[in-house]
């Protein structure tokens, strides 16, 4: 299996394929000191396996920004450190830390953006990126990430709408990389060349004037140029369309671009690897093999398992799969698929984060501040009662109800639908025995059936199956009537 073949990048062997990518945690102090809380997340993706994991994005200087992981400082060595020991004592899995410059915002909605910076500013960033890095080789990561990518300074600098007309300015392509450039020399400086480091970029802005693959390919080139050691791709997540809550400051994935960066329910699976797949072609037909790594909804193994078996991408991020299941790359190893806590994308993380409260996910126990310990294959998984799960369908206004009894021992349940005798596939996990499903059409053959699962995963016998053919439309009675002339 593909998924489970090592990786070295730059000296640092990475055990598997797949990444957790950045997602903050929203668990430290305002101090931005490494809490406890933080620790045990990133302990726990250890335990899992998990190939690489990125620490959430760390400040690089000392602007306010809420609870969020600091490496501004000496003095944030010693937690950071403490931390990075917990999981190399683990397991093999490998961590780098993603290192964030953000520019200012406040409630009233202003922000600052790059066009404001004075050179000085711009030339105390570049020092903080390497000076930063310094103390994450210190504290003893594997390497470093950074954070080019979203709302965020350097992203900012990339972009098609950078404001600036000097020589970072938005005008050319060379000017709008003349930072990435700067700054990747101060933190080879501080490093050296033996220090794996990487970067996340976006491959499509998401936003009117923003750039697309065409750029973001480019862009990868110049990357690999400079020796970046890995490309992770996201896309979107800006400033530019970002919805203004009145007394809230910003947030970048609020509007349009955020919602592509952690794509909800209704999108297709693996949506953003063809992006990935076409700037890692395009590097290497100019003599690079730099890995490329993308993320959005690839926490279904076997769709995981074919972009990377297609050589489309180097890695897999999976980001709110592994919030969900930190311990999916030990069952996948272990063969027990079918034991995965499967994201739903309903998104509740990415709404705590935006309020900037303990992000966690809706499936795992209710007050659970981490991911429940696996209680392994062997317990016994939650049973239907007697005669069944008596699971049931109405149809009422273009729109399926299903309702079912409790089973034994469930934490939640996965409902699942078959289109016209084609293979099942999740529509929703949900806590309470009922589901709507708004998105049938009159016509198509439907099949549904539910699953209990337990904390861990564990999934229990399916019910029985519900079937239900929506009435299909009566051709020529779909209009009103429209007079001719
Ligand atoms: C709660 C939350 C926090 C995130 N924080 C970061 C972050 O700090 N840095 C970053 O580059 N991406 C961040 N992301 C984006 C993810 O890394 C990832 O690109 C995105 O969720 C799509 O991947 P997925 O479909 O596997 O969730 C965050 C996502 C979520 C849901």
């Amino acid at each position: 299996m593909k998924l489970l073949e090592p990786i070295t990048i730059n000296g640092m062997k990475v055990p598997n394929r797949v990444m957790v990518p950045a997602m903050v945690t929203r668990l430290s102090g305002e101090d931005g000191f490494v809490s406890p809380a933080i620790s045990n997340r990133y302990v726990r993706y250890a335990q899992g396996e998990v190939g690489l994991i990125v620490v959430e994005a760390m400040a690089i200087h000392g602007s306010n920004a809420g609870p969020l992981l600091r490496i501004s400082d000496d003095k944030f060595v010693p937690g950071l450190r403490d931390m990075v020991r917990r999981i190399h004592d683990t397991s093999d899995s490998k961590v780098v830390p993603q290192i964030i410059h953000f520019l200012k915002i406040a409630r009233s909605g202003w922000r600052q953006t790059v066009d404001m910076l004075t050179i000085e500013e711009i030339d105390r960033i570049i020092q903080q990126f390497g000076e930063a890095a310094a103390r994450a080789r210190e504290a003893g990561f594997d390497g470093i990430e950074l954070h080019n990518a979203h709302a965020y300074t350097l992203a900012s600098f990339v972009s098609r709408v950078n404001a600036r007309t000097d020589e970072y300015g938005g005008s050319t392509l060379e000017s709008r990389l003349r930072l990435i450039g700067k700054v990747m020399d101060s933190v080879r400086r501080h490093v050296g060349r033996d220090f794996p480091v990487g970067i996340r970029y976006l491959s499509d802005e998401f936003v009117r004037g923003g750039y697309t693959v065409e750029d973001a390919k480019l862009i990868g080139l110049r990357m690999s140029q400079l020796g970046f050691d890995y490309l992770s791709l996201s896309v979107g997540g800006k400033f530019e369309d970002a919805v203004h809550t009145p007394g809230h400051v910003l947030h970048g994935y609020s509007g349009y671009s955020g919602e592509r960066c952690m794509p909800g329910a209704t999108y297709p699976d693996a949506l953003h690897v063809p992006y990935a797949a076409e700037i890692k072609a395009f590097i290497a037909s100019k003599g690079f093999d730099v890995p490329v790594i993308a993320a959005g909804k690839l926490s279904d193994p076997a769709t995981a398992e074919a972009q990377l078996a297609a050589g489309k991408v180097d890695m897999v991020a999976i980001a709110r799969g592994l919030l969900a299941d930190p311990d999916w790359v030990k069952k996948v190893r272990q063969g027990q698929l079918d034991r995965i806590v499967k994201c739903d994308y309903c998104n509740v993380c990415k709404q705590l984060d935006g309020a900037h409260m303990p992000v966690t996910c809706f499936l795992w126990p209710k007050g659970a501040m981490q991911a429940p310990t696996d209680a392994g294959p062997d317990v016994k998984p939650p049973a239907w009662p007697e005669g069944g799960a008596g699971l049931t369908l109405r149809f009422e206004k273009g729109s399926v109800s299903l309702k079912w009894k409790k089973a034994l021992g469930a934490a939640y349940y996965d409902v699942y639908r078959a289109d016209d005798g084609g293979a099942a596939r999740l529509v929703d996990g949900v806590k309470l025995p009922v589901l709507s499903d708004a998105a049938v059409l009159g016509g198509v053959h439907y099949r549904y059936f539910v699953r209990a699962c337990d904390t861990s995963g564990n999934a229990g016998a399916a019910s029985e199956p519900v079937q239900f053919i929506p009435p299909a439309p009566d051709p020529g009675q779909q209009t009103d009537a429209v007079s001719t002339a």
